[in-house]
């Protein structure tokens, strides 16, 4: 009997604190009240803390902000005037990286960390992940392949973007990857498809001399 008194003198009070149809933002029971009363400064409040007493820090010397490069095309991949995209890498990029050689290599090496996992090595659309996911029935998660032909002919600025911003289930990367760095997995997802796209059953979007086609008017050439 004294056990069932003791047990609601603990309820009545717990009941009165929050009654139906009251308005509250804290939670009902709150018994440490040093775990939900944390210290903080407001902002435009005063902070004894720093020698100007302000509490909102201007920014630290030499802070730049994410989009560094003054270009709209190097940031965005659109062009100067926004009415399209780039359609190829700018060269001031290019050339900053140590050329097209250095940049592709450079784009080798982050493709293989940042978009090999989804997207696989070879750009076929079957990283670890996609296979994960494939396993465990996630379809809409899965990237496609690189090595179509809408994804062969999207102009450089897009992929560019693509990277950037993401795209419908594709995360973003423009806090995680530096813009030049972005331009460089371009080079190298370019690089991909054209060594996939030299098979002879796909048309190459840039035929380059030793193409089949080239070789053959090569032979015509030296026949005459
Ligand atoms: C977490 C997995 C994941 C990572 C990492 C990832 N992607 Fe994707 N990507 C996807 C998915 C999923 C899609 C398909 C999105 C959709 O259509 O919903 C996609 C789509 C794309 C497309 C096609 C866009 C279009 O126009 O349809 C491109 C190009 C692409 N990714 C490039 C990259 C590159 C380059 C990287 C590395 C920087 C990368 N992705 C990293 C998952 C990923």
């Amino acid at each position: 009997m004294t056990r069932r008194i003791s047990i609601l003198a603990l309820l009545v009070p717990t009941m009165l604190a929050g009654c139906v149809g009251d308005t509250s933002k804290e939670p009902p029971i709150v018994p440490i009240r040093n775990m939900y009363n944390q210290p903080r400064y407001d902002s435009q409040s005063k902070a004894p803390f720093f020698e100007d007493g302000r509490t909102m820090r201007p920014q630290v010397e030499g802070t730049l902000p994410v989009e560094a490069d003054p270009e709209i095309a190097h940031a965005t991949g659109r062009t100067d005037d926004n009415t399209g995209w780039v359609l190829e890498i700018p060269a001031p990029i290019v050339e900053r990286k140590g050329g097209m050689a250095a940049l592709i290599e450079r784009g080798q090496q982050r493709y293989g960390i940042y978009c090999a996992p989804c997207h696989g090595a070879s750009g076929d659309g079957r990283g670890v992940v996609a296979l994960r996911a494939d396993a465990i029935g996630a379809s809409a998660m899965l990237p496609p392949t690189f090595h179509d032909d809408r994804l062969r002919h999207i102009p450089d600025g897009q992929l560019f973007a693509t990277i950037s911003n993401g795209i419908r289930n594709m995360p973003a990367y423009r806090q995680s990857i530096p813009q030049d760095d972005r331009w460089a997995i371009v080079a190298y997802v370019r690089a991909l498809q054209l060594s996939q796209s030299s098979r002879p059953d796909a048309a190459s979007p840039n035929p380059q001399p030793g193409d089949e086609e080239g070789a053959q008017n090569d032979e015509t050439e030296q026949e005459q």
